[in-house]
C-alpha cells in the first residue's frame, strides 16, 4: 500500500466524517436564582402572611416540577394592600419632588440591569419561555421602560403643556403570564413616574419574577407602600377591581375578563385601561424580500410560543407568491429547536400551563375538523412538561375558528389575497385590532396600508418590535388606552385645563 492509501484507510476511525450537525446542549446555569420555599404578600414594604391562609404551588412548566408555595390573597389582604398604597400616596409619594421620584425609577432600572441574568433565568423557569428571549427581550425591555419613564417624572408639564398634570391616586394593576416582568414594568413605571401608588397582581402561573422584583424595590429603598404586590388567581384580581378605594384599574389579559371588568366598573368613576387579545394579520406582498419576510413570519408567530397578544397569527400572502412562501416557511420551521427553555439554543420553549396547552390543542383540532390542512415539522418533544409543535395551517377559510379566535400558541393560519383592497378587508375582518404587519418594498404602499389597517400597531418589514417610547394598544375588542410613550402617562394623570 502506498503511503496515501494507508492514510485514507486509517481516516474513518481517526476522524469520523460528520453526518449530522446537531447543537450540543447549552444550558444556562440556574443556581444564580434562589427561590424561597414559600412567599408571602408584599404589602407596605415587607412580606406578610396572607390573612386568607390559602396557598397554591407554582411550577416549572417545562418539567412539571414545583418551584414554590404562593399566597392566594383574599378580600382582607387586598384591602390591606390598597390601604398601604393609599397611605403611601397621601403621606409622601404624591407630594415628593418629581426629580426625587425619578431617582427611584432610575435606581430600579439600574438594579434590573445589574440582576438581569437572575431575572432572565427565573422568568424562563417559571414561565417556560426560552432563555434567549427572556435574556435579550423581556429583561432589557423591562429595564428600558423604567429608564424611559424615569425621564418623564420631572417633565410632566412638558408632556401635557398647560394642563397641570396631577396623579390619579391608587392604581390596581392586573397582568398576564406571557411577559410577567415586562408587563409589570409597563404598568408600574408610568404609574410611579406620574406620582401614583400601586397594587399589582401578577398572573397565578408566573408570580416569581414579580416577587423577586420586591427585592429590587427594597434595594432601591422605595418608600413602603408605594408598590404592593399581591399574588393569587382571578378571585384576587376581582377583589382588587371592586375595591372602593382604587382609583384606576389597568388590565392586560383575556377579552372575556376585560369585558367583565368593564361591566363591573361602569358608573363607579374609576378609570380603566384594557389591553386584551388579538388576531393580527401579517401581510406579505409579492414584491417583499421573501427570505426576510419568512424570518418575520416565524418571529411573528413562534416568538414566546405564540403567547403574544400582538402575534402575527393570520398570515395573508399575495396569491402569486403563495407556493414559494409556504415552501420557504415549512423549510424554516423544520429548523426550529423546541425544548428546554434554559438551553441557549432553544427557539420555542414550553407552553405556559396545562390549561393553555388544552386550549391550543382544542383549537388545532377544530382546524383539522373544519377542513384546514395541517403541517408540523418532525420534532422530538421532551417527555415531561407542556409542549406544542410549531404548526401551520393552509387551506384556511376566514370563517374557521383558527382564523377567527385567538389561539395564543405556536399556530399560524395562512390565507391569501390578490389586491391590496382584499388584503385590507381580510385583515380588518376580526373583532380585534391590536397589531398588523406589512411586507413590501414599496414605501407608499406601507403608508397606505398602515392608514387603512384598524390596528394599534402596524409593523413594516419587521415584526414584534418594541420600544418604550412608542405607544402600544388596541382598537375594538383588543381594548383601549395606550401603554408606552408619552401616551402611556395619560391614564395615570388628572389634567386640569389651565
Ligand atoms: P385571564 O384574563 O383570565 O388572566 C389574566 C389576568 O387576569 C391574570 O392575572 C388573572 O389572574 C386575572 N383575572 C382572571 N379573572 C379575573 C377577574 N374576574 N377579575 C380580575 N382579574 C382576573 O387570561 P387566561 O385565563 O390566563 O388566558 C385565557 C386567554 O386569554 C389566553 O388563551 C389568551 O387568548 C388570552 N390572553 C391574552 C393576553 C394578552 O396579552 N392580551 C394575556 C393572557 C391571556
Ligand atoms: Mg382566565
Amino acid at each position: 500500500m502506498t503511503k496515501e492509501k494507508r492514510e485514507i484507510a486509517r481516516r474513518p476511525d481517526k476522524a469520523p466524517i460528520a453526518t449530522a450537525w446537531d447543537y450540543a446542549p447549552a444550558p444556562e446555569a440556574r443556581d444564580i436564582v434562589k427561590i424561597q420555599e414559600r412567599y408571602g404578600l408584599f404589602i407596605g414594604g415587607k412580606f406578610v402572611e396572607p390573612g386568607s391562609g390559602e396557598r397554591y404551588t407554582t411550577i416549572d412548566p417545562a418539567r412539571e416540577e414545583p418551584l414554590s408555595e404562593i399566597a392566594q390573597a383574599g378580600k382582607a389582604d387586598v384591602d390591606r394592600a390598597v390601604r398601604a398604597a393609599r397611605d403611601a400616596f397621601a403621606n409622601g409619594w404624591s407630594g415628593l419632588r418629581p426629580s426625587e421620584r425619578a431617582k427611584y425609577l432610575f435606581r430600579i432600572a439600574r438594579l434590573l440591569q445589574e440582576r438581569s441574568r437572575e431575572f432572565a433565568v427565573l422568568e424562563s423557569l417559571n414561565g417556560g419561555k426560552p432563555i434567549r428571549e427572556s435574556r435579550d427581550v423581556d429583561v432589557p425591555l423591562a429595564a428600558a421602560h423604567f429608564f424611559y419613564y424615569a425621564g418623564w417624572a420631572d417633565k410632566l408639564e412638558y408632556a401635557f403643556p398647560n394642563r397641570k398634570p396631577r396623579p390619579v391616586g391608587v392604581a390596581g394593576q392586573i397582568i398576564p403570564w406571557n411577559f410577567p416582568l415586562l408587563m409589570l414594568a409597563w404598568k408600574i413605571a408610568p404609574a410611579l413616574a406620574a406620582g401614583n401608588t400601586v397594587v399589582l397582581k401578577p398572573a397565578e402561573t408566573t408570580p416569581l419574577s414579580a416577587l423577586l422584583f420586591c427585592d429590587v424595590l427594597r434595594q432601591a429603598e422605595l418608600p413602603p407602600g408605594v408598590v404592593n404586590i399581591i399574588t393569587g388567581d382571578g378571585r384576587t384580581g376581582a377583589e382588587l377591581v371592586s375595591h372602593p378605594d382604587v382609583d384606576k384599574i389597568a388590565f392586560t389579559g383575556s377579552t372575556e375578563v376585560g369585558k367583565a371588568i368593564q361591566r363591573n366598573l361602569a358608573g363607579t368613576g374609576k378609570r380603566l385601561t384594557l389591553e386584551l387579545g388579538g388576531k393580527a394579520a401579517n401581510i406579505v406582498f409579492d414584491d417583499a424580500p421573501l427570505d426576510q419576510a419568512v424570518e418575520g413570519i416565524v418571529n411573528g408567530i413562534y416568538f414566546n410560543q405564540g403567547h403574544v397578544c400582538c402575534a402575527g397569527s393570520r398570515l395573508l400572502v399575495q396569491e402569486s407568491i403563495y407556493e414559494t412562501v409556504v415552501a420557504k416557511l415549512k423549510r424554516r420551521m423544520a429548523t426550529l429547536r423546541v425544548g428546554d427553555p434554559l438551553d441557549k439554543n432553544t427557539d420555542v420553549g414550553a407552553i405556559n400551563s396545562k390549561q393553555q396547552l388544552e386550549k391550543i390543542t382544542a383549537l388545532v383540532q377544530s382546524g383539522v375538523d373544519e377542513g384546514a390542512e395541517i403541517y408540523q415539522p418532525p420534532c422530538k418533544l421532551p417527555e415531561r412538561g407542556y409542549w406544542f409543535v410549531p404548526t401551520v395551517f393552509t387551506n384556511v377559510a376566514q370563517s374557521y375558528r383558527i382564523a377567527q379566535e385567538e389561539i395564543f400558541g405556536p399556530v399560524l393560519s395562512v390565507l391569501t389575497f390578490r389586491t391590496p383592497d382584499e388584503a385590507i378587508e381580510k385583515a380588518n375582518n376580526t373583532p380585534y385590532g391590536l397589531s398588523a404587519g406589512v411586507w413590501t418594498e414599496k414605501g407608499s404602499r406601507i403608508l397606505a396600508m398602515a392608514q387603512r389597517l384598524r390596528a394599534g400597531v402596524v409593523w413594516a418589514n419587521t415584526y414584534n418590535r418594541f420600544d418604550p417610547a412608542s405607544p402600544f394598544g388596541g382598537y375594538k375588542e383588543s381594548g383601549f388606552g395606550r401603554e408606552g410613550g408619552r401616551h402611556g402617562l395619560e391614564p395615570y394623570v388628572v389634567l386640569d385645563d389651565a
